[in-house]
């Protein structure tokens, strides 16, 4: 398809949460939002913002699924004729305490690093053609060396969700740095601790505001931030 006028934005995990959150809320800024989620669960989200009267559209895509990834680039040509921004926010945390098997570290390492890896690595010839393209990488504070170090990670301090969180923000490092001199920006958010699956019902921020800081990210002016580390906008020590 020819490129299309309205920027594109890709978000992974968007069928709950905070993924959903930040498809609606980038979708209410204009953009083309595209739904990723496994097992067709991105279809109802994506009706409900449709009846909202955004621009929505699902996709399959589990992020340990290379099948699923290797079908993205052509998808969004077909659909959209270009990709402006990537929200690589589909994770999971499976640590039960300290004691991590193998297997679980494994496979938090699956979801967490290797799919976004593999998923912007496909996407990136899209996202070199984009005016304005943008990377953003759902971390977290636990994924801080330095807050970890400092011993502020208390008992989420556990080894595979972190670790995994650690690595992503490498990449986003070793990324951003790589593409310094295009016009593509990459970051990691910490959305807070937010009421979510995974955040639980104690957590201080609901959705809308925990969306906020991957959706500053996503949308970030020329003279914006690259190979950053944010929560709103302050900036997170590594
Ligand atoms: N909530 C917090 O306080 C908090 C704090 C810091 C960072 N984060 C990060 O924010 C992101 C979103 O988390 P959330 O709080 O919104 O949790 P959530 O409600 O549990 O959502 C997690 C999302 O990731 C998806 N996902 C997991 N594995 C996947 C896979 N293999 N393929 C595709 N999608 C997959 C889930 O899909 P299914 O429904 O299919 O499982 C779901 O859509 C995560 O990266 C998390 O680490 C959250």
């Amino acid at each position: 398809m020819e490129k299309q006028a309205k920027k594109v934005a890709l978000i992974t995990g968007a069928n709950k949460g905070l993924g959903l959150e930040i498809a609606r809320q980038l979708g209410q800024q204009g953009l083309a939002v595209v739904l990723g989620a496994r097992q067709g669960k991105a279809e109802a989200p994506a009706a409900e913002l449709r009846a909202q009267g955004l621009d929505a559209r699902a996709v399959e895509l589990d992020v340990t699924n290379a099948a699923d990834i290797a079908a993205l680039p052509q998808f969004l040509q077909d659909n959209y004729g270009r990709l402006d921004v990537v929200v690589n926010n589909a994770g999971v945390q499976l640590d039960e305490g300290f004691d991590v098997s193998p297997d679980t570290l494994r496979r938090t390492y699956e979801a967490n690093v290797i799919g976004p890896y593999a998923i912007t690595q496909a996407l990136l010839p899209l996202l070199r053609q984009a005016p304005a393209g943008r990377i953003v990488n759902q971390s977290s504070i636990l994924g801080s060396l330095a807050t970890i170090s400092a011993g502020e990670g208390g008992s989420w301090a556990t080894p595979g969700y972190t670790s995994s969180k650690a690595a992503l923000n490498m990449l986003t490092v070793v990324l951003a740095q790589h593409l310094a001199a295009t016009n593509i920006k990459v970051n990691a958010a910490h959305p807070g601790w937010v009421k979510t699956d995974m955040g639980g019902e104690n957590a201080p921020l609901d959705v809308r505001e925990g969306a906020q800081t991957a959706v500053r990210l996503a949308l970030l002016p020329a003279d914006g931030p690259t190979g950053g580390y944010f929560h709103g906008t302050e900036t997170l020590a590594w």
